[in-house]
């Protein structure tokens, strides 16, 4: 069985900030991207024990453009429970902290960012991460993986390095592009040749610069080469797949729609099946069937959220 080992922020701040190239690169950005203010003040607030879901719900309920986005993407969080909500007051109640937090960074999350020049790059790489994210939580629920917000939450996350990538350095950004439809090669690959560096450096770092998702840095850092990730390999393993599933089925981002990749016979199942049944069978084919099965809705959860 893998040891599931939770790194700490601290070791992972050495490690991610002792990279001169990274260094290098980044004291280039003037303008970091920030995490939208609603986000942390919610986040602070409910870290404190106490916090009372009124006053939470009231905070929200005070935003109405925020209140009626919100409506659409709590529904993915109640993803799998077979119930759509309409009333936000009703839904918040029923969810825990955790899952307000992630609904609050879904909803201002999206869009972040966008100028009128980027807007189609941002939505389409916010629709990516928000489908990403939901297919995390469904393939957890799946595998009985307990902490479904936090395999959430490192789906919406795992490419946060990319907005660096499109807001800090877009001339860059469009050479990887043409470096992708023009050689096939994969879009990590193209980072590496246009900057050096790619979105799984920039990613962990960004997290630590907004002091906030560190425990989710590895993860980040590893969702594209899970065989090499050190701690939490089961949840580097759900995102990887998860990412996978979505680039497959027309969720993708910053690949043609022409890739495929071999989802079934992934590595990371192996990874899984050592995590979650070591003894026993492991039923890949049930797994993905699951996926397949809610793939319509997923669909329309991400088509959803992004109407304005
Ligand atoms: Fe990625």
């Amino acid at each position: 069985m893998i040891a599931n080992v939770v790194k700490t922020e601290e070791t992972q701040k050495i490690q991610n900030s002792k990279n001169p190239e990274l260094i290098a690169l980044l004291s280039k950005i003037d303008k970091l991207p920030v995490l939208p203010p609603l986000a942390i003040k919610i986040m602070e607030r409910t870290k404190d024990p106490e916090f009372g879901i009124d006053e939470l719900i009231d905070m929200i309920l005070m935003d109405q453009v925020l209140t009626a986005k919100m409506v659409r993407v709590v529904n993915s969080v109640y993803f799998g429970l077979g119930r759509r909500v309409d009333s936000l007051r009703e839904a918040l109640v029923f969810l825990g902290a955790k899952e307000i937090n992630n609904v609050v960074l879904t909803t201002t999350l999206l869009n972040t960012y966008s100028s009128p020049k980027n807007a189609q790059i941002f939505r389409a790489f916010w629709e990516y991460s928000f489908a990403t994210a939901v297919v995390s939580k469904l393939l957890a629920k799946s595998l009985k993986y307990k902490d479904h917000e936090r395999a959430y939450l490192a789906g919406l996350l795992h490419d946060i390095g990319e907005i660096i990538l499109i807001h800090n350095f877009p001339e860059e950004f469009g050479k990887i592009i043409k470096r992708v439809e023009q050689t096939n090669c994969t879009f990590e690959e193209a980072e590496i040749e246009e900057l050096g560096l790619s979105h799984t450096d920039f990613g962990p770092w960004l997290l630590e610069q907004w002091n906030y998702f560190g425990e989710i840095a590895h993860v980040v850092s590893r969702h594209h080469k899970p065989e090499t990730a050190v701690f939490e390999r089961h949840l580097v393993a759900i995102v990887h797949l998860a990412g996978l599933y979505c680039q497959n089925n027309e969720l993708g981002f910053g690949i043609s729609k022409d890739v495929k990749y071999n989802f079934e016979m992934n590595y990371s199942w192996e990874l899984l099946k050592n995590e979650f049944s070591p003894n026993s069978s492991f039923n890949i084919g049930m797994h993905i069937t699951r996926l397949d099965e809610n793939l319509k809705y997923i669909k329309e959860i991400v088509k959803n959220a992004f109407q304005s």
